[in-house]
Protein backbone atom coordinates (compact mmCIF):
# COMPACT_ATOMS: atom_id res chain seq x y z
CA UNK A 1 0.00 0.00 0.00
CA UNK A 2 0.73 3.46 -1.03
CA UNK A 3 -0.21 5.81 1.35
CA UNK A 4 -0.09 10.01 1.01
CA UNK A 5 -0.77 12.49 4.01
CA UNK A 6 -0.84 16.27 2.55
CA UNK A 7 -1.04 19.29 4.93
CA UNK A 8 -5.01 20.14 3.79
CA UNK A 9 -4.55 24.27 4.40
CA UNK A 10 -1.44 26.71 4.44
CA UNK A 11 0.90 24.21 6.28
CA UNK A 12 1.40 23.67 9.78
CA UNK A 13 -1.13 21.05 10.38
CA UNK A 14 0.57 18.19 12.53
CA UNK A 15 2.03 16.29 9.53
CA UNK A 16 4.32 15.32 10.91
CA UNK A 17 3.04 14.11 13.88
CA UNK A 18 1.05 12.18 11.82
CA UNK A 19 3.49 10.93 9.75
CA UNK A 20 5.40 9.38 12.71
CA UNK A 21 1.80 7.97 13.90
CA UNK A 22 1.28 6.24 10.55
CA UNK A 23 4.85 5.35 9.95
CA UNK A 24 4.59 2.32 12.42
CA UNK A 25 2.93 0.24 9.90
CA UNK A 26 4.87 1.67 6.58
CA UNK A 27 8.24 0.29 5.68
CA UNK A 28 9.65 3.00 4.00
CA UNK A 29 8.88 7.41 4.32
CA UNK A 30 9.80 9.24 1.16
CA UNK A 31 8.92 13.21 1.82
CA UNK A 32 8.21 14.80 -1.77
CA UNK A 33 8.13 18.06 -2.05
CA UNK A 34 9.21 21.23 -0.28
CA UNK A 35 12.94 21.38 1.85
CA UNK A 36 14.20 23.68 4.99
CA UNK A 37 10.97 25.56 5.06
CA UNK A 38 9.02 23.09 6.31
CA UNK A 39 9.01 22.55 10.25
CA UNK A 40 7.56 19.01 10.87
CA UNK A 41 7.23 18.36 14.57
CA UNK A 42 7.00 15.63 16.77
CA UNK A 43 6.85 14.56 20.80
CA UNK A 44 7.89 11.08 21.68
CA UNK A 45 7.16 10.12 25.41
CA UNK A 46 7.53 14.05 26.27
CA UNK A 47 10.78 14.85 23.80
CA UNK A 48 10.54 17.13 20.93
CA UNK A 49 12.01 16.80 17.85
CA UNK A 50 12.19 19.96 15.11
CA UNK A 51 12.41 18.17 11.77
CA UNK A 52 12.89 20.18 8.31
CA UNK A 53 14.25 17.90 5.38
CA UNK A 54 14.48 14.27 7.29
CA UNK A 55 11.39 12.86 6.84
CA UNK A 56 9.63 12.27 10.08
CA UNK A 57 9.37 8.15 9.64
CA UNK A 58 13.42 8.66 11.12
CA UNK A 59 12.40 8.47 14.99
CA UNK A 60 11.62 4.48 14.46
CA UNK A 61 15.04 2.67 14.54
CA UNK A 62 14.83 0.40 11.60
CA UNK A 63 12.59 2.50 9.01
CA UNK A 64 14.32 3.48 5.77
CA UNK A 65 13.62 7.40 4.49
CA UNK A 66 14.14 8.68 1.34
CA UNK A 67 14.28 12.50 0.67
CA UNK A 68 12.66 12.52 -2.86
CA UNK A 69 12.94 14.20 -6.54
CA UNK A 70 10.31 17.04 -5.83
CA UNK A 71 12.42 18.35 -3.09
CA UNK A 72 15.32 20.97 -3.16
CA UNK A 73 18.04 19.84 -0.39
CA UNK A 74 20.17 22.24 1.64
CA UNK A 75 23.10 20.06 2.26
CA UNK A 76 24.27 21.96 5.12
CA UNK A 77 21.02 22.05 7.14
CA UNK A 78 20.57 18.89 5.99
CA UNK A 79 23.65 17.55 7.63
CA UNK A 80 23.43 19.80 10.90
CA UNK A 81 19.63 17.94 11.17
CA UNK A 82 21.29 14.60 10.61
CA UNK A 83 23.93 15.70 13.62
CA UNK A 84 20.48 17.13 15.75
CA UNK A 85 19.38 13.82 15.59
CA UNK A 86 22.64 11.92 16.07
CA UNK A 87 23.35 13.84 19.32
CA UNK A 88 19.37 12.73 20.33
CA UNK A 89 20.57 8.95 20.09
CA UNK A 90 18.89 8.60 16.80
CA UNK A 91 21.09 6.82 14.33
CA UNK A 92 19.95 7.91 11.25
CA UNK A 93 23.40 6.23 9.27
CA UNK A 94 22.07 3.52 6.58
CA UNK A 95 18.41 4.80 6.91
CA UNK A 96 18.48 8.11 5.05
CA UNK A 97 18.44 8.02 1.04
CA UNK A 98 18.05 11.04 -1.31
CA UNK A 99 17.06 11.12 -4.91
CA UNK A 100 19.52 11.59 -7.65
CA UNK A 101 17.04 13.82 -9.08
CA UNK A 102 16.46 16.08 -6.09
CA UNK A 103 18.15 19.80 -6.41
CA UNK A 104 19.93 21.42 -4.26
CA UNK A 105 20.24 24.62 -2.95
CA UNK A 106 23.34 26.22 -2.51
CA UNK A 107 23.94 29.12 0.05
CA UNK A 108 23.59 32.21 -1.76
CA UNK A 109 19.91 31.10 -2.83
CA UNK A 110 19.38 32.02 0.97
CA UNK A 111 20.48 35.50 0.27
CA UNK A 112 18.69 35.43 -2.96
CA UNK A 113 15.46 34.80 -1.52
CA UNK A 114 15.61 37.61 1.32
CA UNK A 115 17.06 40.22 -1.14
CA UNK A 116 14.34 39.11 -3.69
CA UNK A 117 11.57 38.95 -0.94
CA UNK A 118 12.28 42.37 0.10
CA UNK A 119 12.49 44.07 -3.04
CA UNK A 120 8.88 42.94 -4.11
CA UNK A 121 6.25 45.36 -3.68
CA UNK A 122 3.80 42.64 -2.01
CA UNK A 123 6.38 40.67 -0.27
CA UNK A 124 5.56 36.94 0.18
CA UNK A 125 7.31 36.36 3.81
CA UNK A 126 9.31 33.52 2.08
CA UNK A 127 10.89 31.86 4.91
CA UNK A 128 14.47 33.10 3.34
CA UNK A 129 15.10 29.19 3.21
CA UNK A 130 16.27 29.43 -0.74
CA UNK A 131 12.90 27.66 -1.54
CA UNK A 132 11.67 29.84 -4.48
CA UNK A 133 15.43 30.38 -6.08
CA UNK A 134 15.81 27.13 -6.28
CA UNK A 135 12.77 25.77 -7.73
CA UNK A 136 12.99 28.95 -10.22
CA UNK A 137 16.49 27.43 -11.10
CA UNK A 138 15.08 24.45 -11.98
CA UNK A 139 12.38 25.15 -14.27
CA UNK A 140 14.87 27.48 -16.00
CA UNK A 141 17.04 24.51 -16.38
CA UNK A 142 19.70 25.46 -14.26
CA UNK A 143 19.56 24.00 -11.58
CA UNK A 144 21.73 21.72 -10.37
CA UNK A 145 20.42 17.67 -9.28
CA UNK A 146 22.19 15.56 -7.06
CA UNK A 147 23.37 13.21 -9.88
CA UNK A 148 24.88 16.52 -11.41
CA UNK A 149 27.12 16.10 -8.83
CA UNK A 150 28.77 13.46 -10.79
CA UNK A 151 28.69 15.15 -14.01
CA UNK A 152 31.92 16.60 -15.68
CA UNK A 153 30.96 19.73 -17.42
CA UNK A 154 28.36 20.97 -15.21
CA UNK A 155 30.58 20.64 -12.28
CA UNK A 156 33.41 22.71 -14.04
CA UNK A 157 31.10 25.33 -14.45
CA UNK A 158 30.33 26.23 -10.87
CA UNK A 159 32.14 28.90 -9.49
CA UNK A 160 34.98 28.54 -6.89
CA UNK A 161 32.78 29.43 -4.15
CA UNK A 162 30.21 26.83 -4.62
CA UNK A 163 32.25 24.20 -5.73
CA UNK A 164 34.20 24.39 -2.43
CA UNK A 165 31.06 24.38 -0.70
CA UNK A 166 29.58 21.11 -2.53
CA UNK A 167 33.31 19.66 -1.76
CA UNK A 168 32.75 19.47 1.81
CA UNK A 169 29.20 17.65 1.28
CA UNK A 170 29.83 15.92 -2.29
CA UNK A 171 31.05 12.60 -0.91
CA UNK A 172 28.15 11.90 1.69
CA UNK A 173 25.75 12.96 -0.39
CA UNK A 174 26.83 10.59 -3.01
CA UNK A 175 26.77 8.24 -0.80
CA UNK A 176 23.22 8.22 -0.18
CA UNK A 177 22.17 8.87 -3.51
CA UNK A 178 19.67 6.06 -4.83
CA UNK A 179 17.38 5.79 -8.12
CA UNK A 180 14.27 6.09 -6.56
CA UNK A 181 11.74 5.22 -9.08
CA UNK A 182 13.64 2.06 -9.38
CA UNK A 183 13.49 1.46 -5.23
CA UNK A 184 9.66 2.01 -5.70
CA UNK A 185 9.80 -0.69 -7.59
CA UNK A 186 11.46 -2.72 -5.76
CA UNK A 187 9.63 -1.91 -2.55
CA UNK A 188 6.01 -2.10 -4.52
CA UNK A 189 4.63 -4.88 -1.98
CA UNK A 190 5.51 -2.92 0.99
CA UNK A 191 4.05 -0.30 2.82
CA UNK A 192 5.26 3.31 1.76
CA UNK A 193 4.53 6.66 3.63
CA UNK A 194 5.00 9.51 1.11
CA UNK A 195 5.07 12.37 3.86
CA UNK A 196 4.21 16.23 1.91
CA UNK A 197 5.22 19.74 2.88
CA UNK A 198 3.43 22.92 3.26
CA UNK A 199 -0.36 22.53 2.16
CA UNK A 200 -2.61 22.48 -0.67
CA UNK A 201 -3.29 25.79 -0.24
CA UNK A 202 0.71 26.82 -0.68
CA UNK A 203 1.07 24.46 -3.50
CA UNK A 204 2.04 26.43 -6.74
CA UNK A 205 -0.49 25.79 -8.90
CA UNK A 206 -3.29 25.29 -6.37
CA UNK A 207 -2.82 27.76 -3.85
CA UNK A 208 -2.92 31.31 -3.11
CA UNK A 209 -0.58 31.85 -6.19
CA UNK A 210 1.57 34.39 -5.73
CA UNK A 211 1.31 34.07 -1.99
CA UNK A 212 2.65 30.19 -2.25
CA UNK A 213 5.61 28.20 -1.69
CA UNK A 214 6.94 27.08 -4.80
CA UNK A 215 7.31 23.44 -4.71
CA UNK A 216 3.98 20.52 -5.72
CA UNK A 217 2.29 20.14 -1.79
CA UNK A 218 -0.76 18.95 -3.58
CA UNK A 219 -0.87 15.15 -3.48
CA UNK A 220 -0.46 15.01 -7.27
CA UNK A 221 3.12 16.05 -6.00
CA UNK A 222 3.32 12.78 -4.80
CA UNK A 223 3.50 10.78 -7.69
CA UNK A 224 5.91 13.59 -9.54
CA UNK A 225 8.00 13.81 -6.19
CA UNK A 226 9.06 10.17 -5.83
CA UNK A 227 9.29 8.80 -9.23
CA UNK A 228 5.76 6.89 -9.36
CA UNK A 229 2.39 7.47 -10.95
CA UNK A 230 -0.63 8.64 -9.77
CA UNK A 231 -2.38 5.29 -10.59
CA UNK A 232 0.23 4.17 -7.94
CA UNK A 233 -1.25 5.99 -4.75
CA UNK A 234 -3.77 3.86 -3.05
CA UNK A 235 -5.21 6.48 -0.07
CA UNK A 236 -4.86 10.24 -0.06
CA UNK A 237 -5.02 11.90 3.83
CA UNK A 238 -5.47 15.29 3.71
CA UNK A 239 -4.45 17.01 7.37
CA UNK A 240 -6.36 19.85 9.07
CA UNK A 241 -6.88 21.87 12.34
CA UNK A 242 -9.83 22.70 14.10
CA UNK A 243 -8.98 26.15 13.23
CA UNK A 244 -7.05 28.01 10.41
CA UNK A 245 -3.38 29.46 10.32
CA UNK A 246 -1.04 31.15 7.85
CA UNK A 247 2.45 31.83 8.12
CA UNK A 248 3.51 34.75 5.71
CA UNK A 249 1.74 36.91 3.76
CA UNK A 250 -1.59 36.09 1.64
CA UNK A 251 -5.21 36.21 1.89
CA UNK A 252 -6.59 34.80 4.74
CA UNK A 253 -10.38 35.05 4.54
CA UNK A 254 -11.00 33.73 8.28
CA UNK A 255 -8.61 34.89 9.60
CA UNK A 256 -9.50 36.70 13.24
CA UNK A 257 -9.52 40.49 13.77
CA UNK A 258 -6.73 41.12 16.06
CA UNK A 259 -8.89 44.06 17.89
CA UNK A 260 -12.49 42.71 17.82
CA UNK A 261 -11.33 38.76 17.83
CA UNK A 262 -7.88 39.38 19.75
CA UNK A 263 -8.30 37.60 22.90
CA UNK A 264 -9.75 34.86 20.96
CA UNK A 265 -6.57 35.01 18.47
CA UNK A 266 -4.36 34.92 21.07
CA UNK A 267 -6.23 31.71 22.78
CA UNK A 268 -5.85 29.37 19.85
CA UNK A 269 -2.30 30.98 19.32
CA UNK A 270 -1.19 30.47 22.54
CA UNK A 271 -3.19 26.92 23.12
CA UNK A 272 -2.36 25.95 19.95
CA UNK A 273 1.38 26.78 20.19
CA UNK A 274 1.43 28.24 17.34
CA UNK A 275 4.52 29.69 16.56
CA UNK A 276 6.79 28.69 13.21
CA UNK A 277 8.86 26.00 13.77
CA UNK A 278 11.44 27.33 11.32
CA UNK A 279 11.19 30.86 11.53
CA UNK A 280 9.76 31.10 15.16
CA UNK A 281 7.02 33.73 13.26
CA UNK A 282 3.55 34.01 15.61
CA UNK A 283 0.67 32.32 13.02
CA UNK A 284 -2.20 34.51 11.88
CA UNK A 285 -5.04 32.65 13.34
CA UNK A 286 -8.34 32.38 12.46
CA UNK A 287 -11.75 30.35 11.86
CA UNK A 288 -11.75 26.57 9.87
CA UNK A 289 -12.26 28.02 6.49
CA UNK A 290 -14.31 24.99 5.35
CA UNK A 291 -14.57 26.73 1.80
CA UNK A 292 -10.99 26.47 1.18
CA UNK A 293 -11.20 22.99 2.94
CA UNK A 294 -13.41 21.11 0.68
CA UNK A 295 -11.31 23.28 -2.16
CA UNK A 296 -8.37 21.22 -1.08
CA UNK A 297 -10.78 17.59 -0.73
CA UNK A 298 -12.10 18.32 -4.44
CA UNK A 299 -8.02 19.61 -5.46
CA UNK A 300 -6.30 16.41 -4.00
CA UNK A 301 -8.74 13.59 -4.39
CA UNK A 302 -8.25 13.13 -0.58
CA UNK A 303 -9.98 9.96 0.43
CA UNK A 304 -10.18 10.91 3.91
CA UNK A 305 -9.30 14.08 6.47
CA UNK A 306 -7.34 14.09 9.16
CA UNK A 307 -8.40 16.34 12.16
CA UNK A 308 -5.72 17.36 14.14
CA UNK A 309 -5.94 20.57 17.13
CA UNK A 310 -9.55 19.48 18.44
CA UNK A 311 -8.26 19.63 21.62
CA UNK A 312 -7.72 23.19 21.48
CA UNK A 313 -11.38 24.24 21.65
CA UNK A 314 -11.93 22.00 24.98
CA UNK A 315 -13.01 25.14 27.23
CA UNK A 316 -14.51 27.25 24.57
CA UNK A 317 -18.46 27.84 25.30
CA UNK A 318 -18.99 28.15 21.07
CA UNK A 319 -17.22 27.08 18.28
CA UNK A 320 -17.30 28.71 14.73
CA UNK A 321 -16.45 27.99 11.59
CA UNK A 322 -16.65 29.24 7.83
CA UNK A 323 -19.13 27.73 5.53
CA UNK A 324 -19.03 30.76 3.13
CA UNK A 325 -17.92 33.67 1.75
CA UNK A 326 -19.74 37.06 1.47
CA UNK A 327 -17.24 38.78 -1.09
CA UNK A 328 -18.83 42.51 -1.71
CA UNK A 329 -22.50 41.18 -1.15
CA UNK A 330 -22.33 38.01 -3.01
CA UNK A 331 -22.35 34.61 -1.35
CA UNK A 332 -19.52 32.52 -2.65
CA UNK A 333 -19.02 28.86 -1.52
CA UNK A 334 -16.21 27.44 -4.40
CA UNK A 335 -12.43 28.95 -3.67
CA UNK A 336 -11.86 31.99 -5.67
CA UNK A 337 -8.45 32.88 -7.73
CA UNK A 338 -8.65 36.05 -7.82
CA UNK A 339 -6.57 37.78 -4.50
CA UNK A 340 -8.95 41.11 -4.65
CA UNK A 341 -11.76 38.31 -4.35
CA UNK A 342 -9.96 36.55 -1.54
CA UNK A 343 -8.92 39.95 0.33
CA UNK A 344 -12.93 41.03 0.40
CA UNK A 345 -14.30 37.89 1.53
CA UNK A 346 -15.85 37.87 4.75
CA UNK A 347 -16.52 34.78 6.60
CA UNK A 348 -20.07 33.46 6.49
CA UNK A 349 -19.91 31.73 10.02
CA UNK A 350 -21.99 28.64 11.42
CA UNK A 351 -22.47 28.49 14.94
CA UNK A 352 -21.66 24.97 17.30
CA UNK A 353 -21.81 24.48 20.90
CA UNK A 354 -18.72 23.88 22.96
CA UNK A 355 -18.18 20.14 24.56
CA UNK A 356 -16.34 22.13 27.84
CA UNK A 357 -14.41 18.95 28.45
CA UNK A 358 -10.89 17.38 28.20
CA UNK A 359 -10.45 15.32 24.79
CA UNK A 360 -6.62 14.38 25.69
CA UNK A 361 -7.71 11.31 27.18
CA UNK A 362 -9.86 10.19 24.42
CA UNK A 363 -9.35 7.44 22.84
CA UNK A 364 -12.32 6.47 20.30
CA UNK A 365 -14.96 8.21 18.40
CA UNK A 366 -17.50 7.12 20.62
CA UNK A 367 -16.27 8.44 23.49
CA UNK A 368 -15.96 11.68 22.08
CA UNK A 369 -18.42 14.30 23.57
CA UNK A 370 -21.72 14.63 21.36
CA UNK A 371 -20.84 17.95 20.18
CA UNK A 372 -17.05 17.35 19.48
CA UNK A 373 -18.90 14.62 17.21
CA UNK A 374 -21.40 16.77 15.60
CA UNK A 375 -18.70 19.38 14.88
CA UNK A 376 -16.89 16.62 13.19
CA UNK A 377 -19.82 15.18 11.24
CA UNK A 378 -20.70 18.97 9.62
CA UNK A 379 -16.90 18.93 8.23
CA UNK A 380 -17.72 15.04 6.89
CA UNK A 381 -20.56 16.70 5.33
CA UNK A 382 -19.96 19.60 4.14
CA UNK A 383 -16.29 18.58 2.37
CA UNK A 384 -17.83 15.13 1.45
CA UNK A 385 -14.85 13.52 3.23
CA UNK A 386 -14.78 11.14 5.95
CA UNK A 387 -12.43 12.07 9.39
CA UNK A 388 -10.61 8.99 9.54
CA UNK A 389 -8.13 10.23 12.31
CA UNK A 390 -8.56 12.79 14.79
CA UNK A 391 -5.52 13.96 17.00
CA UNK A 392 -6.38 15.04 20.70
CA UNK A 393 -2.79 16.16 22.09
CA UNK A 394 1.17 16.42 20.85
CA UNK A 395 1.96 12.86 21.62
CA UNK A 396 2.15 10.14 19.46
CA UNK A 397 -0.47 8.14 21.48
CA UNK A 398 -2.86 11.17 21.56
CA UNK A 399 -4.59 10.01 18.48
CA UNK A 400 -7.64 7.76 17.44
CA UNK A 401 -8.38 5.89 14.37
CA UNK A 402 -11.15 5.51 12.47
CA UNK A 403 -10.78 4.70 9.13
CA UNK A 404 -7.20 2.60 9.44
CA UNK A 405 -5.61 3.95 5.95
CA UNK A 406 -3.51 0.85 5.60
CA UNK A 407 -6.33 -1.29 4.81
CA UNK A 408 -8.02 -0.77 1.67
P1 LIG B 1 5.24 22.82 6.81
O1 LIG B 1 5.72 21.67 6.00
C1 LIG B 1 3.72 26.91 6.85
C2 LIG B 1 5.11 29.62 3.68
C3 LIG B 1 6.02 30.76 4.09
C4 LIG B 1 5.66 31.80 3.07
C5 LIG B 1 5.42 30.98 1.81
C6 LIG B 1 6.60 30.91 0.86
O2 LIG B 1 5.90 22.99 8.12
O3 LIG B 1 3.75 22.83 6.91
P2 LIG B 1 8.98 29.73 0.99
O4 LIG B 1 10.12 29.93 1.94
O5 LIG B 1 8.49 28.33 0.92
O6 LIG B 1 9.27 30.30 -0.37
O7 LIG B 1 7.79 30.63 1.58
O8 LIG B 1 5.11 29.67 2.26
N1 LIG B 1 5.57 28.29 4.09
C7 LIG B 1 5.03 27.57 5.09
N2 LIG B 1 4.05 27.88 5.98
N3 LIG B 1 4.27 25.69 6.90
C8 LIG B 1 5.22 25.35 6.01
O9 LIG B 1 5.72 24.10 5.92
C9 LIG B 1 5.68 26.31 5.07
N4 LIG B 1 6.60 26.32 4.09
C10 LIG B 1 6.52 27.52 3.49
O10 LIG B 1 5.73 31.19 5.40
O11 LIG B 1 4.44 32.42 3.39
MG1 LIG C 1 5.67 24.34 9.59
Amino acid sequence: MKVVIIGAQWGDEGKGKIVDYLAEDAKYVVRYSGGPNAGHTIVVDGKQFALHQVPSGILYPEKKVFLGAGMVIDPEALFNELAMLKENGINWEGRVFISDRAHLILPKYRSMDKERDASRKRPIGTTGRGIGIAYSEKSHRDGLRLADLDWKEKIADLDAEDLDYLNKYRDQLLSMRVDLTSKMWEYRKDNILFEGAQGAMLDIDSGTYPYVSSGASCAAGAATGCGIGPHDLDHILGVFKAYETRVGNGPMPTEFNETSEGELCQYVRDTGREYGVTTGRARRCGYLDLVALRYACRVNSLDSLVLTHLDIYDEMDQIEACVAYDINGKIVTDFPANVDELNAAKPVLQKFQGWKASLKECRSYKKLPKNARAYVEFIEDYTGTPVGIISVGYERDETFVRKNPWKK
